[in-house]
């Protein structure tokens, strides 16, 4: 296959500042490319880096990638408003096949893309405007229907693949999800129940959000919707959106510059923040807690694409509030992002105690941190259960999920 070239500018937010380009080349085997920033944006008074792995200068930064390896193909914050395997799912049964990393990125909606940066053709115009606007709250069960149809793979029409390519297609993960406007008008994500869930999933995810946040940890703002029916949907409101303002946005995989498939650790992020955070102690509080929630829930879905960055000015970075902590009764307790080198994957309180000092927290403040949300989840879970409408069947089915070996452990610790 010869090769083609293509070139896309990069803008920023709503008035699509100009930040950079970038060149894609594939070979239909190998896709590469280059991303350069815009002179004009090396002048620009405000200028900042779009990650830390890219800093501020004339020269290109060169990606590329092939095979399971593709999504190497794009430079990291670009690549983190690429649509991921749901919207993937969806863009290819729209299309023949022979798509590129580049062709996922652009057929992601503009309107409901991840974060700040946008993607302009020569004319200066975003690409990847989709017609239908972003649903409301009173489409919910419609588009729900539509998120079924599609999952079960059955048959859609044009005009309900573009609905769902439109509105679901832009977000990353892979469950089943699409952008809304919820009551307030605010961008808000919808994450369905799947056919294939055994499990209460949405219900379970929006109590543990909600658990977080009385445990100390700036989780996402989320409720049920549909919630006497059984297939309840998780509103999650969007954080990468203050009214119509897009922040910036980066995954913590491209936030520490990993690969995707090497594990990394909780201290690199730590060290990222000590870098590049907006006042990094408070940031390295927060993730600590939220490594201390993390094992105290049985949440084993920590990998470096659910930890996020929100951008805040200047090229400094905050963690954006938690999202996407799903507590698994019966899994082999273990974390996909480890704590440290020393601990590895173990998902020990005790390997986070003696963490501490790389979090620049000492270890009696870190005890107490442990103890104070042992206890607080120990007294709300089975609540915070109830309240989104689980059985009290399925509140026994997840007991071992938030009272476990290492609840005991932090007990004892608070004598
Ligand atoms: N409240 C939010 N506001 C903005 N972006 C969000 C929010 N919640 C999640 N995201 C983004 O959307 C992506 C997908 O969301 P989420 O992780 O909840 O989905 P998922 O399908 O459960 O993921 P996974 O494949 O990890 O199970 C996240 O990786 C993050 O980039
Ligand atoms: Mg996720």
């Amino acid at each position: 296959m010869s090769k083609t070239t293509r070139r896309v500018r990069v803008a920023l937010g709503e008035a699509l500042q100009p930040v950079g380009e970038i060149l894609f080349e594939s070979d239909g085997r190998r896709e590469i490319s280059l991303f350069r920033y815009a002179p004009a944006w090396l002048a620009n008074p405000s200028r900042f880096a779009i990650a830390p792995a890219l800093p501020l200068s004339e020269t290109a930064f060169h990606r590329s990638g092939s095979g399971p390896n593709r999504r190497a193909a794009l430079v990291g914050p670009v690549s983190d408003s690429a649509p991921d395997s749901w919207g993937r799912g969806l863009i290819r049964k729209a299309h023949r096949g022979g798509l590129t990393e580049l062709d996922y990125l652009l057929a992601a909606d503009d309107t409901t893309r991840q974060g700040a940066l946008r993607y302009l053709d020569d004319a200066g115009q975003p690409l990847a405007q989709t017609l239908p606007s972003v649903p409301r709250l009173q489409n919910l069960a419609e588009l729900r229907a539509l998120a079924r149809k599609s999952n079960a793979e059955l048959e859609l029409t044009p005009t309900e693949r573009d609905v769902l390519i439109g509105n679901a297609s832009s977000l990353g993960g892979a469950r089943p999800k699409a952008n809304i406007r919820d009551g307030s008008g605010q961008l808000a994500i919808a994450k369905f129940t799947a056919e294939q869930d055994s499990l209460p999933i949405e219900r379970v995810e929006v109590a543990t959000l909600a658990l977080a946040r009385d445990a100390g940890v700036n989780a996402a703002l989320a409720h049920l919707e549909l919630a006497n029916t059984d297939r309840p949907v998780a509103l999650i409101r969007r954080f990468d959106r203050r009214g119509e303002r897009r922040i910036g946005y980066l995954s913590a995989q491209s936030f520490i510059d990993a690969n995707s498939g090497t594990g990394a650790f909780y201290t690199d992020i730590a060290d990222a923040l000590r870098g590049h955070g907006a006042d990094p102690k408070a940031q390295l509080e927060e993730l600590y807690r939220r490594v201390l929630f993390t094992i105290l829930v049985s949440n084993n879905d920590d990998h470096l694409k659910n930890h996020g960055l929100l951008h805040v000015g200047g090229g400094r970075w905050v963690l954006s509030p938690a999202f996407d902590i799903n507590p698994q009764p019966h899994r082999q307790r273990g974390l996909e992002t480890g704590i440290s080198e020393l601990s590895g994957n173990a998902a020990s309180v005790e390997a986070a105690l003696e963490a501490a000092p790389f979090f620049d927290i000492d270890r009696t403040a870190a005890a107490k941190t442990l103890a104070d949300m042992a206890a607080t989840i120990n007294n709300r879970w089975r609540d915070h259960c109830r309240n989104v409408g689980l059985t009290a069947r399925q509140i026994a089915h997840y007991r071992p999920a938030f009272d476990h070996e290492e609840h005991r452990f932090a007990r004892r610790l608070a004598g």
